[in-house]
């Protein structure tokens, strides 16, 4: 008995003095540009996590690093100092507030539940506790399409027979009741176990093929017949469906935008579901029919509606035309925002957007990297993607985004399954053979702001002025605490000050690693 006690007690202080799991490295040949690309590999008995942050001394601050050559969300503790070690001065501003966050996220795709499906029960349970869990990257967000996309294993949709205008053969898929629902709850329980409730939004990459002129949901094409004739009477009636179908399975919606990415479905040679709507189109069905029948039911009326869903430079123009129109604008409360065109397409007109529009919030709701034909769709432990994540969220936060949600949760060893072979990179790659995932240097990019900028956090004012190092800052709704986020995109050093307030005599010295980021925590 007594010895049953001891070793109690001996491993109560272990957990204590190791409060972090660091991460097993697996080193891979560096690909893009680096010099060094590793992942960290979970299983069935290990995987990494996050050292909580505790309470921070009011002399002290705290910050977690990642780098391209050796660390992923470590913590190093510091102390302010009377004096600048550099005249890099990075000066924070809190009296100048700007958007509150909403939170971030990543997609439970058809692809997402295959590959969860693929691994043992122990390490699905692992890899949804990565987002969502205690000490994780601490996910807020979930997208799920509403039937079948491009990242299904075939294309499907709730309503296949055709003249089926009443929905009498509505049915939800084995894809919803295997591969969805089922991480869906778990994602909410662990959600719920912060005290919060995951935000659950969808949309329909196409209506049923026989709704459409193509009469195919593969490719472009239009809803047959007039805006807010017989047939978008029937598709409004079907998210209205598939909402109340998932409620009767205990899941509500937090969202729900019109379509997916809408101006895709011009082409009617689209690899993969689509369907047009312009943005006048949308301002119609909204108005006419879609805004309507969702407000009409107890479970939809609620639903947060999002227009666009689609590439940076749909904006402003999609934003005006929905909401020059005061009846269809009172049925909308944000706007919604895609990736693929952000090498090409500054953030300026997102800016633009979220001032002209205060009262609308903007979410990104969908990236990934790897989706170029010519690129590798999965490169294990590249870091120049997680470079790119980092830059895109600091630019859409600083444009007035409210939240940043990836594409799929977890792909397979060559980015898939996807039906059309249209397989991109993802924040975890499951390796099903041996029962394992590896966590892309994608996951620490998107945890440096998802695990430390809460739901309700503020953006506020920051000044810095450094080649290649660009920055977010935030407050916490207790007014007092602060989390800088800092990208560097050089292979160099660089070494800066920050100074909280203006004419503030302390200052937190802080050196950026060459090509590394960093989440600065202190309290005022
Ligand atoms: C849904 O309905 C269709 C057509 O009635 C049928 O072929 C299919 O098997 C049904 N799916 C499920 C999961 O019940
Ligand atoms: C996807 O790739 C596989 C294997 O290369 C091929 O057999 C299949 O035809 C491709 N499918 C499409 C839709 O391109
Ligand atoms: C998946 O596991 C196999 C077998 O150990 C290994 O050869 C492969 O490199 C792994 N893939 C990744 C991305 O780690
Ligand atoms: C400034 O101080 C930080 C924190 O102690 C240190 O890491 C960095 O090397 C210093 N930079 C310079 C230029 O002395």
């Amino acid at each position: 008995m007594l010895g049953f006690f001891v070793l109690l007690f001996v491993f109560a202080n272990f957990n204590e003095l190791t409060a972090r799991n660091p991460c097993a490295k697996q080193f891979y040949t560096p690909s893009g540009g680096d010099d060094v690309a590793f992942g960290c590999i979970c299983d069935a008995n290990y995987c990494d996590d996050i050292e909580p942050l505790g309470v921070i001394q009011s002399d002290a601050f705290v910050a977690y690093v990642s780098s391209e050559k050796a660390d992923r969300l470590d913590r190093i503790d510091y102390h302010f100092t009377g004096f600048p070690n550099t005249s890099n001065i990075v000066q924070i501003d809190a009296s100048k507030t700007y958007q509150k966050i909403f939170g971030f996220g990543g997609a439970m795709t058809d692809a997402a539940g295959v590959n969860l499906v693929s691994l043992s029960q122990p390490v699905r349970d692992r890899l949804l506790q990565q987002y969502y869990g205690p000490n994780s990257i601490d996910y807020r967000f979930t997208r799920v399409p509403m039937a079948s996309c491009d990242f299904s294993t075939r294309e499907y949709s709730y309503a296949d027979v055709a003249g089926d205008f009443d929905l009498v053969n509505f049915n939800l898929t084995q894809e919803d009741f295997q591969l969805k629902i089922p991480f869906i709850k778990q994602a909410q329980a662990l959600v719920a176990q912060l005290g919060d409730t995951l935000k659950l939004f969808t949309t329909a990459w196409s209506a049923p093929g026989w709704m459409k002129d193509s009469g195919s949901m593969k490719g472009g094409g239009r809803l047959i017949g007039e805006v807010n004739g017989k047939y978008y009477q029937t598709l409004a009636n079907y998210y209205k469906r598939f909402f109340e179908e998932y409620h009767k399975l205990g899941i509500d919606f937090w969202g729900v935008t019109p379509e997916n990415e809408p101006t895709a479905g011009l082409d009617p040679n689209y690899r993969w579901q689509a369907m047009y709507l312009s943005d006048e189109m949308e301002r119609d069905w909204i108005k006419g029919v879609l805004g309507p029948t969702l407000r009409g039911s107890d479970v939809t009326k609620d639903l947060k509606i999002m227009i666009g869903d689609d590439q940076r430079g749909i904006y402003p123009k999609w934003a005006d035309t929905i909401f020059s129109d005061p009846d269809a604008a009172k049925y909308v409360d944000g706007m919604a925002l895609h990736w693929y065109e952000d090498l090409f397409v500054s953030e300026k007109g997102i800016a633009e957007t979220t001032s002209k529009y205060p009262d609308k919030f903007m979410l990104a709701t969908e990236a990934c990297t790897g989706f170029f034909p010519w690129e590798q769709n999965v490169l294990p432990g590249n870091w120049k993607r997680a470079e790119m994540y980092a830059l895109d969220i600091i630019e859409d936060l600083r444009s007035g985004v409210v939240g940043w949600i990836d594409w799929n949760l977890v792909l397979d060893q060559i980015g898939g399954p996807n039906w059309v072979n249209n397989t991109v990179d993802a924040a975890i790659i499951a390796n099903a053979t041996v029962d394992q995932f590896l966590k892309q240097p994608m996951y620490y990019a998107l945890g440096h702001f998802s695990a430390f900028i809460k739901p309700d956090y503020k953006r506020i004012d920051v000044k810095l002025d450094l080649h290649q190092v660009d920055g977010v800052a935030f407050v916490a709704p207790d007014g007092k605490q602060r989390v800088l986020v800092m990208l560097n995109r050089n292979k160099n050093d660089v070494s800066f000050s920050i100074q909280d307030q203006k004419n503030s005599v302390r200052y937190g010295n802080v050196l950026l690693e060459g090509r590394s980021m960093k989440t600065i925590i202190w309290n005022m």
